[in-house]
């Protein structure tokens, strides 16, 4: 599947492939959760200027997510704990596939399940559904039958959940890769092997807040996910070090909030990139992180943007 460049110039190329036959008109998505279903930015920005949409993440069944509060903002970023609050894939499918499909972008479905039977059904549910260009494997979410470890913890649950999707999957499948682990590197391989396309990373880092003054947790959850630029470092190390050791498509995550970020992910492995907490703040954030990358391309007079992905000089180190 390819899409052609909705941009407003015909050049420069920026078209990436993310995995599979999935080839999309720029580097830049939307992360999960942070960009609604789409259509509550469409007065905000030109969604046409997107590489493709990903959606808050759907489960088999409603979710009525965590007590509040839900969102704290941290230095350089910010804590939540949504408790991924969803309305489920049939009123998915029914209520906001109408609209995403009639974008004519490319739609990237999140999934999450608590089970390796959850992902599976959701995943037959969503086969064949008009719209659907892609699905991004939310693996950070407890297996409920194995005591309620994180499915992206563990790289045996991970590589299981990365064969149920691909088994019953009918479009390109990418699994999103949780930072809460020692090695980045053998969950990467771990779902490589399992069969996925490509690899996002990263989710968010587990974080909490505290009130002294109530000296109660700020979270309703006590816990939550540390996303924004704090967290920029760590995803591009982690991007760095997964591009290294897997050879399908990487899509870089974590604190991204304009086109210099971006580039620094492209140089250092990654095929694409998500603009998360950047939208809360900026809702053209991801349009202008297309046009900064365009411009660069331009002005370095490349010949595409793929020729930036990996280009990191490292220089030579002597033994
Ligand atoms: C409010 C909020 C909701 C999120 N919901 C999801 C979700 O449903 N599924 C998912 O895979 N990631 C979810 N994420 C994680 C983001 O997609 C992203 O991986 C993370 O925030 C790091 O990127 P950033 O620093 O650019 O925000 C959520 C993040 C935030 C801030």
């Amino acid at each position: 599947m390819e899409f052609v460049n909705n941009s407003r110039d015909a050049a420069p190329d920026l078209r990436v492939n993310i995995g599979g036959s999935l080839t999309i008109a720029n580097p830049v998505m939307t992360a999960s959760g942070t960009f609604g279903y789409a259509r509550e930015f469409e007065q905000l920005m030109n969604l046409h200027r997107l590489g493709a949409v990903i959606v808050k993440g759907i489960s088999l069944y409603p979710r009525q997510g965590n007590p509040p509060p839900r969102i704290v903002e941290t230095p350089c970023g910010m804590l939540n704990a949504i408790g991924l609050q969803n309305v489920g894939v049939e009123r998915f499918i029914a209520e906001k596939m109408v609209y995403l499909a009639g974008l004519n972008i490319p739609v990237i479905v999140n999934i999450l399940g608590d089970s390796l039977d959850e992902y599976r059904e959701i995943t037959e549910k969503l086969a064949g559904v008009e719209g659907v260009a892609g699905l991004e494997v939310n693996i950070s979410c407890p297996n409920v039958k194995k005591g309620g470890v994180a499915f992206g913890t563990d790289p045996a649950m991970a590589m299981a959940v990365t064969k149920a999707v691909k088994e019953r999957a009918d479009v390109p499948v990418m699994v999103k890769l949780s930072p809460n682990v020692s090695d980045i590197t053998v969950m990467a391989k771990s779902v490589e092997d399992g069969g996925a396309d490509a690899i996002s990373l990263i989710n968010t880092l587990i974080g909490m807040a505290v009130d002294v003054k109530t000296r109660k947790p700020v979270l309703g959850n006590i816990i939550g996910g540390l996303s924004g630029p704090a967290i920029k470092p760590i995803a591009l190390r982690m991007v760095y070090q997964v591009a290294g050791c897997v050879s399908v498509p990487v899509i870089g995550i974590g604190g991204i909030e304009n086109s210099e970020d971006a580039l620094e992910f492209l140089l250092a492995g990654a095929s694409a990139v998500q603009i998360g907490t950047a939208s809360f703040v900026n809702p053209r954030a991801s349009e202008e992180v297309v046009e900064g990358i365009s411009a660069y391309v331009t002005a370095e007079k490349l010949p595409s943007v793929r020729s930036l992905i990996g280009a990191l000089d490292v220089g030579l180190i002597e033994i």
